[in-house]
């Protein structure tokens, strides 16, 4: 067989067809419609108590950090009340061995550092101001509370929601692996850290990033319906989107504001259908599953996330480079590469390790329209040590890779349009002229091309949404969404602190904010952050 036939038949085996998609779409409506029946179901479903969207005069400055897949994020946001916002950030690589370290404590305490290097460097006079306050004020807890900066902790990981500064981890996911770690409140485990270190910093709200992103989306683009979905394509995937209280049907443990009618749900759909009734397996799906830390979980995400993506190709590459049939980054001699060279790949070369394949060279192969394909021959060569690919092995690559790519951008339009046709808003006379909002983040949508046109071209074919209901979904970037999101729950939590109990801290939000037309955050809690 012809490279070219093989590596077109293999690229046949990720299509997905339309009536694939249409059927996706039917089920994942209904693992939503379970999941907000009962717990222990496929997509978690997971109630966040945030019961309403920032309209954006919230006003403030507090800290976030962001614990995602690759990176730690530490930020402090100034949000301007008037839909802007100002952020200051670090970002770090986690280091792998954290990943899977033995002990929770090993992971936090990495966390409480990066804030304090955070701090010391963008906040030094608050820093500073508060260790000289620490020495001399002798309230019982060493220090005035008001003067600690209130933290939102956005924790991109499957987790039980308990409070607004409470929840427990249900399991990890995106390689992580600490089993110590399951079952713990997150918020506690960090503050203990923090407090190790003799930070002024409290950790006001756990958020999901998706539920961040919502809300950050919500702060900059108000509209009259508001933003109803956010969702992540990055190292993982996930979407939450604001469900009518009439349809949750599960026990709620925590008191919330009813008046809204409406509660975010964090779906965690990446473990949508893992029982794999309607979603594509390739050996190569089989084969990556088998491999990882969470068999049989997350089965969806394995499929869509950029974390996978390219291991599944890598798997693939792998097979193609064994089977003696097909002449794959190979030549018999010079005269057979364009370049007139002979293909060689290096013996320690990453693509023989797994996860050895970054999920950004495919978005280079998706780029590159030259017509040798150099800038991705390029790419083979310092990524993976692939030295002088014939151009017949760089066509194989690239349509390898755009098939993967191409199924992932449509089973993330199942996700999409399903949450769309279960707000009911395509349909809603009332809402007719309005463009139905979701906010997304993460580096495959913003960063893999064409990636947002393939979900458009699924949507226009799907049941219930159709061209014209494509046209009036609006998928926007809410870049640094997770950090401003968290920011903004942190915010309502500060002045949760003082006046409520209850866990409705968007409904706290949204009350403030009407009150003070500018101002939503207690005057003492703005003033300490900000002195
Ligand atoms: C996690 C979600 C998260 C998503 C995107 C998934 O692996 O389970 O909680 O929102 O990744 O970061």
């Amino acid at each position: 067989m012809t490279l070219e036939a093989e590596s077109k038949s293999i690229a046949a085996q990720f299509d997905y067809s339309d009536g694939d998609v249409n059927k996706a779409v039917k089920e994942f409506l209904r693992q939503l419609d379970e999941g907000l029946q009962k717990d222990g179901t496929s997509l978690s479903q997971i109630p966040t108590y945030v019961t309403g969207v920032p309209n954006g005069t919230e006003k403030g400055l507090y800290m976030a950090v962001d614990l995602g897949g690759t990176n730690f994020r530490v930020c402090s946001i100034q949000l301007n009340g008037d839909t802007t916002f100002n952020l200051t950030f670090s970002k770090v690589a986690i280091p792998k061995e954290l990943m899977v370290a033995k002990t929770a404590q090993e992971l936090f305490a990495f966390l409480a550092k990066q804030i304090e290097l955070f701090l010391k460097e963008h906040h030094e006079d608050h820093f500073e101001q508060h260790v000289r306050r620490r020495m001399t004020i002798s309230s019982p807890d060493g220090f005035r509370d008001e003067h600690v900066f209130r933290l939102g902790f956005t924790f991109s990981f499957p987790v039980q929601q308990i409070g607004i500064n409470k929840g427990t981890l249900i399991r990890w996911t995106k390689g992580f692996d600490i089993p110590d770690a399951i079952g713990k409140d997150v918020c506690a485990l960090l503050q203990e850290e923090i407090d190790k270190l003799h930070l002024p910093v409290k950790v006001a709200a756990l958020v999901n990033d998706t539920v961040g992103t919502l809300m950050a989306r919500s702060y900059s683009s108000p509209g009259k319906t508001g933003t109803v979905l956010g969702a992540i394509f990055g190292t993982g995937t996930n979407g939450a989107y604001v469900e009518k209280l009439s349809n949750l049907k599960k026990s709620l443990s925590g008191e919330f504001d009813k008046s809204t009618g409406e509660m975010v749900i964090n779906t965690e759909w990446g473990s949508f259908d893992n029982q794999l009734s309607v979603l594509p397996s390739t050996p190569w799906d089989v084969a990556l599953d088998k491999a990882s830390t969470n068999p049989g979980i997350q089965m969806y995400e394995k499929r869509v996330s950029g974390m996978f993506l390219g291991e599944i190709l890598r798997l693939v590459i792998v097979d193609l480079l064994k089977n003696k049939d097909v002449a794959f980054f190979k030549d018999e001699n010079s005269s057979s590469n364009d370049w007139k060279s002979t293909t060689n790949i290096v013996a320690d070369s990453s693509i023989y390790k797994q996860w050895g394949l970054d999920t950004a060279i495919m978005s280079v192969a998706a780029a590159d329209g030259t017509p040798e394909l150099s800038t991705l021959r390029g790419e083979l060569e310092n990524q993976l040590g692939v030295h002088a690919a014939g151009l017949d092995d760089a066509q194989a690559f690239k349509s390898i890779a755009f098939a993967i790519g191409r199924r992932a951008a449509r089973l993330s339009a199942v996700a999409i349009a399903a949450i769309v046709l279960q707000t009911g808003k395509l349909t809603d006379p009332a809402n007719q002229d309005e463009p139905i909002d979701i906010g997304v983040d993460g580096s495959l949508v913003e960063h893999y091309p064409y990636f947002r046109d393939m979900i458009y071209e699924a949507l226009a074919i799907i049941d219930g949404i159709g061209p014209e209901g494509a046209k009036r979904i609006r998928i926007g970037i809410a870049k640094d969404g997770s950090g401003v999101g968290a920011a903004l729950i942190a915010l309502v939590a500060a002045g949760m602190e003082k006046s409520m109990s209850t866990q409705d801290y968007l409904g706290e939000l949204r009350s403030n904010a009407k009150e003070n037309n500018l101002t939503a955050v207690p005057e003492d809690a703005e003033n300490a952050a900000a002195d």
